[in-house]
């Protein structure tokens, strides 16, 4: 455990979800089963590092150690290795120390090494630190598409404010190509027309819309976004393209 371990701890201590005290976390003098942090960790480094953990998760104590209740903590065992994410959570952290110190050593070969790999690096608040786009992806294909959006809400409700997913008009414009590219049309189209809903001022889900009713062959809802597309950014020398196109047929 050598560059800078405590690297990966940077965090500030705000638990998403804390209905209870962390003042009074019994932290041990001495731990009794550290096997990745080192012996002499302090009762201060532990600590942090135990809300860094929690912090990049998006989760409380009791994600890792075993209680018999929440909020009463004369019922943690936190020396007791019985749940799976805490040991998880130590290949975890040898994983960041080998990415760190090994898979990453001969960076400083070329330029000096400014930035170490930390919980937070993938994590995000989320235990499984996936994409908006492949989370979606996924709901729509076991699913399908009205379940898909349905999971965009559920998400965008609850994790709106926190950095675990972007909620920008990307990963729907992303998620609206990629079904195009499977060939699912009908669903690509109804997740341009939810960014269209969710971002009724950009201009780009508009031109993704219109080219996604293009390819189904509906070339009069193609000219209609492509030109609301173009009203709302006169520069999109691609809705215009397109709008000439159509307009060719037409005649
Ligand atoms: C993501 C999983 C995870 C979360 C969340 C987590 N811990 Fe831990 N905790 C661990 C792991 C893993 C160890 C053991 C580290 C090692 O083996 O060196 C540990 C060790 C500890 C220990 C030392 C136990 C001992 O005696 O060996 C204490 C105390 C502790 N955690 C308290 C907490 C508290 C309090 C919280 C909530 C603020 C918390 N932990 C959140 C994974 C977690
Ligand atoms: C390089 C990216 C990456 C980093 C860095 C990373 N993780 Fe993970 N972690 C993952 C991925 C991916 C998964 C999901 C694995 C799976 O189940 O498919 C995961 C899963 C987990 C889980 C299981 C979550 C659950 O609830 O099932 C825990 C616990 C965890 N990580 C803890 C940590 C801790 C603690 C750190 C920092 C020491 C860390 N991770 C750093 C990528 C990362």
């Amino acid at each position: 455990m050598n560059r800078n371990w405590q690297l990966l701890l940077i965090s500030t201590l705000l638990l998403a979800t804390t209905t209870i005290s962390f003042a009074q976390v019994p932290w041990p003098e001495k731990a009794k089963n550290l096997k990745v942090l080192p012996a002499n960790t302090s009762t201060a480094q532990l600590r942090q590092t135990m809300f860094a953990f929690s912090n990049a998760l998006g989760v409380n104590c009791i994600h890792c150690h075993v209680a018999g209740e929440f909020n009463d903590w004369s019922t943690y065992d936190f020396a007791a290795d019985d749940k799976p994410t805490k040991r998880i959570a130590r290949i975890m952290f040898k994983m960041v120390d080998y990415i760190n110190n090994e898979a990453m050593s001969e960076v400083s070969e070329i330029r000096e090494r400014s930035v170490d790999v930390s919980c937070m690096t993938c994590h995000r608040g989320n235990t499984t630190p996936k994409s908006l786009q492949q989370t979606l992806a996924e709901v729509i294909e076991a699913e399908g598409v009205r379940a898909g959006i349905r999971e965009y809400r559920r998400l965008k409700e609850r994790y709106q404010h926190g950095m675990a997913f972007d909620f920008s008009e990307a990963p729907l414009n992303l998620l609206g190509y990629q079904l195009m590219g499977e060939g699912k049309l009908d669903e690509a189209i109804e997740i341009f027309k939810l960014n269209v809903e969710e971002y009724p001022n950009n201009f780009n889900p508009y031109d993704s819309l219109a080219e996604a009713f293009m390819e189904n062959g509906q070339h009069r809802l193609a000219v209609i976004y492509y030109s609301k597309s173009l009203a709302l950014n006169p520069e999109n020398t691609n809705a215009l393209q397109m709008l000439e196109q159509l307009e060719g047929e037409q005649k």
